[in-house]
This record gives C-alpha cells, sequence and structure tokens, in this order.
C-alpha cells in the first residue's frame, strides 16, 4: 500500500473522470489542488459530500484550488449518481469524479485500506501545493462524512503559513490573530510584523494575521 507522506511528490496519473480523460498534473496547472475519495456510487453520505462540495465551488476557486473527487465505480454509474447529487442536494456538480474501476489511483494515493474494506476506498483527502508536493492528508472512515468548512480552513492556514513565518493556533480562523513561528528572532519580529506582538510566553508570541501573499 502507498505511504504517501506530507512533503512526498503527488503522484501524477491520467484516469477517466465524469468530464472526460484528465492529466492530474495538466488540470491542476500551477493552482493548489484538492483530491478526495469517496467509497461508492449511490451512497448516501458520499452524495451528501459531493453536493456539499459542489456549492463551495466558489469558496475553492477563491483560494485557487482545484477540486477533483474519486470513486471506484465507472462512467456511466458516476453520470447517474451526479444527477441525483444535482437533484438531492440542490446543485449542480461542477469539478470530475475520477471513475476509478481499476483501483489505479486508489492504489496510487493508498485509499483502500484493507483491514477497513478489501475493495472501496476510505475517505481520503490530499491537499497539494502549486509544487506538487503533498500539504496535508486526512483520513476518515466510510461512515464519518467530513467537515468542509473545516477543509477551508485548513487551506487558509496552510495558505498564510506557506507564505508567512506564521503558525495558526488551535481552532484558529481567518482573520483571527496568529503565532510566529519560533524561528524567528525577536528582533526579526519587530521588523516583519510591524504591528508589533504579544509576548504571552517568549515562546508564545501572539500578532494580527498578516495579509495574504501568494
Ligand atoms: C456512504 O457514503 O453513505 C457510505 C459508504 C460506504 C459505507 C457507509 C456509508
Amino acid at each position: 500500500m502507498s505511504d504517501l507522506k506530507l512533503g512526498d511528490k503527488a503522484p501524477n496519473f491520467d484516469a477517466e473522470t465524469s468530464e472526460g480523460k484528465i492529466n492530474f498534473y495538466d488540470y491542476l496547472g500551477d493552482s493548489w489542488g484538492i483530491l478526495f475519495s469517496h467509497p461508492a456510487d449511490y451512497t448516501p453520505v458520499c452524495t451528501t459530500e459531493l453536493g456539499t462540495v459542489a456549492n463551495y465551488k466558489a469558496e475553492f476557486e477563491k483560494r485557487d484550488v482545484k477540486v477533483m473527487a474519486l470513486s471506484v465505480d465507472g462512467i456511466e454509474s458516476h453520470k447517474g449518481w451526479i444527477k441525483d447529487i444535482n437533484e438531492t442536494q440542490n446543485t449542480t456538480v461542477n469539478f470530475p469524479i475520477i471513475a476509478d474501476e481499476d483501483r489505479k489511483v486508489s492504489n496510487l494515493y493508498g485509499m483502500i485500506h484493507p483491514k477497513a474494506d478489501d475493495t472501496q476506498t476510505v475517505r481520503s483527502v490530499f491537499v497539494i501545493g502549486p509544487d506538487k508536493s503533498i500539504k496535508m492528508t486526512l483520513t476518515y472512515p466510510a461512515s464519518t462524512g467530513r467537515n468542509f468548512d473545516e477543509l477551508l480552513r485548513v487551506i487558509d492556514s496552510l495558505q498564510l503559513t506557506a507564505y508567512n513565518k506564521v503558525a495558526t493556533p488551535a481552532n484558529w480562523k481567518h482573520g483571527e490573530d496568529v503565532v510566529i513561528s519560533p524561528s524567528v528572532s525577536n528582533e526579526e519580529a519587530d521588523k516583519m510584523f510591524p504591528k508589533g506582538y504579544k509576548e504571552v510566553k517568549p515562546y508564545l508570541r501572539m500578532t494580527s494575521q498578516p495579509e495574504l501573499k501568494k
């Protein structure tokens, strides 16, 4: 089983999807990406998840994140299921869903956990940076639907901390104060954060959220 870790290169692949044949890297271009798996078509939790992602498309676009889903069923099944998702979730599925019948992509990304299920994927998420490296992974069991507000929150943190020497504290949300990276000295912090910072402890310095740089 593939054992992809943070910082590893996200494997490239060609795949049949609900929007035609796609090369993953071509699809991502220079954008961020999110790739997430669904155990199977015509399942209730997946139906709500895909509807939620479709309804959040503008939020992903705002963050320059390209969305791609995966399920181990075929194209015709995906097309029928998308009609159901659109109807029941009051949306239009507006991103590709990989038809991974031969489990090629699932195995490449270690999305099948045999002790959970031999053939269906678990609920995996990979967030991929513009350099094609893996920035975040998450694994939920089939019975637990993911929280896409949390995924947007994590993407906000990943993008902020990629370009600024800060980290985000517990339960942080966009716009709230952040932590200055421990590698930054007080002298550097004085220059880097002109609005100032509060030294709660020498290792815990809080400052207002810097502007998002790209
Ligand atoms: C679901 O998406 O509803 C689901 C899929 C596999 C197992 C349990 C639930």
